[in-house]
């Protein structure tokens, strides 16, 4: 069978990008990087790691469906079978969608439904929350919507720094993505055999 091959799309440090290719027992390649941040960290980790890289500006593009279909083209020049977001700070439409139907996953750094959309840990802060964690689900037109995978929920210490709260996030997210990777993956070929 041929190997599954992964893309992951990342705006920002790439942090979870760098956990993912770091594991070495995933069941599938981490083919390609795709940026829609000229110039963010993250093109760097990949470089250096030897992954190969595609950066776009999306405001180049007339539409929505117009940058994803380049997208699109380019996914599968490179044979690309699962979508990882980590960090990727944009709504997926439906060129996407339909094209990779039930193979895009998304990273969030709250228990969902709470605290969905932009700095959830300065929500789960500002909020006076007393417990928040981590999210993985599947991706659907919405934000920071879709299926729920996996869940995993710390508690936030009384006066808890944001610096503290996110290098605890961050530590559970770098563990439960790719494990949770190797085990999507590793059920979809035990699906497609049969
Ligand atoms: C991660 O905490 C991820 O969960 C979050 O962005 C950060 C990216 O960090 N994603 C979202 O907020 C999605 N709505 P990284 O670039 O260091 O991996």
């Amino acid at each position: 069978m041929k190997n599954v091959r992964a893309a992951v799309f990342a705006s920002g440090s790439g942090t979870n990008f760098q956990a993912i290719i770091e594991r070495t027992d995933l069941p599938c390649e981490i083919s390609l990087l795709i940026c829609d941040k000229p110039g963010a960290p993250v093109i760097e980790k990949a470089k250096h790691a030897g992954v190969s890289v595609l950066s776009f500006n999306p405001k180049h593009y007339r539409s929505k469906s117009e940058y994803e279909e380049r997208l699109v083209d380019q996914l599968q020049a490179y044979e690309i079978d699962w979508i990882f977001l980590a960090g990727y700070m944009r709504l997926i439409g439906s060129t996407l969608l339909h094209t990779y139907e039930g193979r895009i996953i998304n990273i969030h750094p709250s228990l969902l439904p709470k605290f969905p959309g932009l700095d959830a840990i300065g929500q789960a802060l500002e909020n006076k929350a007393s417990v928040t964690g981590v999210t993985i689900h599947y991706v659907d037109e919405g934000m920071d919507t879709g299926p729920v995978i996996a869940q995993e929920s710390i508690s936030i210490y009384p006066n808890e720094s944001r610096d503290s709260l996110t290098e605890r996030i961050q530590n559970i997210e770098h563990e439960l993505y790719p494990e949770v990777i190797k085990q999507l993956i590793k059920e979809s070929k035990r699906e497609v055999r049969g």
